[in-house]
């Protein structure tokens, strides 16, 4: 990919233009979600391309017993700049992140029919996670994990390990 992108953590003068990035890219109820999730607890990762904005990710990490794991809440790009390998790259630094934090395994959940999304993750070595996959790992503390990931009706679950 031809052009300077830089993956790094959000700063407070980010914040226009992450809303921007989520204003373009998801229905309003998520937007609500989305732009909400920025002054939570967890991370928030950016991509810049000449000093702008262009896309972002929110992170968070859990516990379940005693291991600890990581989630992509949310991720977007500015529509003018996606098929460019972005989130393809932020989602690759978010799962080197956290492993480097020393997380277990990354997960993260999207709508069945959110191609693109899904294509992303999968290119990064993510793979599907049903419900008995899920209950093998966590066993009755599922229903802690779908809470802990913000599960919503209708997404799949995927984990990078
Ligand atoms: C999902 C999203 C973040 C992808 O961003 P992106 O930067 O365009 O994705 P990438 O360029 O990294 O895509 C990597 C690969 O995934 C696949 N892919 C990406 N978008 C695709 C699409 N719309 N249709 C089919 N495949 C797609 C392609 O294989 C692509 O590689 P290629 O362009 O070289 O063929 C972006 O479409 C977006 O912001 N969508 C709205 C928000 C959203 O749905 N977020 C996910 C749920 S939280």
């Amino acid at each position: 990919m031809d052009i300077n992108l830089v993956i790094r953590q959000m700063r407070e003068t980010d914040r226009d233009q992450v809303k921007q990035v989520i204003d373009l890219s998801f229905p309003r109820l998520y937007r609500f979600f989305a732009a909400h999730s920025l002054h939570e607890e967890g991370q928030v990762l950016v991509a810049e391309i000449s000093r702008n904005v262009v896309g972002f990710a929110k992170l968070i990490d859990f516990h379940i017993e005693d291991k600890r794991y990581g989630c992509i809440l949310w991720i977007a790009v500015h529509p003018s700049y996606r098929r460019k390998r972005i989130a393809a790259s932020l989602t690759n630094n978010c799962v080197k992140k956290f492993k480097q934090e020393g997380a277990n395994a990354v997960f993260a959940s999207t709508q069945r029919r959110n191609i693109a999304a899904l294509s992303v993750l999968d290119l990064q070595g993510f793979r599907r996670m049903g419900f008995l996959d899920l209950g093998r790992l966590f066993g009755w503390r599922i229903f802690e994990f779908y809470r802990d990931i913000w599960f919503a009706p209708g997404e799949i679950v995927l984990m990078h390990d």
